[in-house]
């Protein structure tokens, strides 16, 4: 660890834990852990794909860490899903999850997913579905001007991302900057459903203190505002002062169109 600094960038190859990660967030899904923020997201990104409007043929995740949640809705109403990541390891993690032998299977999320949308579906059928679909894991560094390393890719329908577009930028200039990077990727008409912490600054993973960016619901707005989007909806869910797991102020789940 480097000092009393906040871990970010290249740190994510060497001290991020995949397992204590989703121990952490995502194993225990009710408001015991970080003022039941987890189930809120999931919810609300349920919400936004279920009634079908939100669809296409191609979807990018950006920054899909070591859990695919944010893919997971969208499964039932898209074709190819392309799932990117910064850190090698992780990029291994999700590769053995979704196409190896890991001992990963998401279970409790899938299940969560589907007990939303239709209880009579075993979680088994949506996992399949999602595995089917995914085309590729592909490397993404958001701070690179090529922030897919060369990989190309057509204009994609649906982008969606959780908690990594706060957890590059160093400052809120750059987090402007990864905006306008993010949105040429996706079609005018396109659908960016987007997952992110607001006026926080750290979270753990184990024993390791990530940093998070500092910024605010308004500059989040304004920036996708100013990069031709219009925000559909926007949701948030206030963090706990007791957890000690992150201090974020807020986490947000908004839905946008690509106008121009
Ligand atoms: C808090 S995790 C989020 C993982 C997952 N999407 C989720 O919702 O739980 C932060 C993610 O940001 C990614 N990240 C960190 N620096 C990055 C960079 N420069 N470019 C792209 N992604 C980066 C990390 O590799 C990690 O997957």
């Amino acid at each position: 660890m480097a000092g009393s600094e906040l871990l970010r960038n290249e740190y994510y190859h060497t001290h991020f834990d995949p397992d204590a990660y989703i121990k952490t967030y995502y194993s225990i899904l009710d408001g015991s852990v970080i003022g039941g923020a987890i189930p809120f997201i999931l919810e609300r990104q349920q919400d936004i794909f279920k009634a079908g409007d939100v669809k296409g043929k191609r979807l990018l995740d950006i920054g899909t860490g070591p859990i695919p949640h944010s893919v997971i809705p969208a499964v039932p109403f898209v074709q190819d899903i392309y799932l990117t990541e910064f850190s090698a390891s992780n990029r291994k993690y999700l590769h053995d999850a979704v196409f190896g032998s890991g001992k990963q299977d998401y279970s409790n999320i899938f299940k969560f997913f589907s007990d939303l949308s239709d209880k009579s579906q075993p979680w088994t059928k949506l996992s399949e579905e999602f595995k089917g679909k995914v085309r590729g894991i592909f490397p993404c560094d958001l701070l690179k001007d090529d922030i897919f390393a060369g990989s190309y890719f057509p204009l994609f329908d649906v982008i969606t991302t959780s908690f990594c577009m706060d957890a590059a930028p160093p400052d809120v200039d750059t987090y402007g900057k990864i905006v306008k990077k993010v949105s040429k990727y996706i079609k005018l008409g396109g659908h960016l459903v987007y997952v992110g912490v607001l006026d926080g600054s750290f979270y753990f993973v184990g024993e390791e203190k990530f940093y998070a960016l500092n910024i605010s619901a308004d500059e989040v707005k304004a920036f996708w505002k100013d990069c031709g989007f219009s925000i559909q909806s926007w949701d948030e869910i206030k963090g706990s002062p007791e957890c000690e797991d992150t201090d974020f102020g807020s986490v947000c789940v908004m839905h946008c169109i690509k106008e121009s």
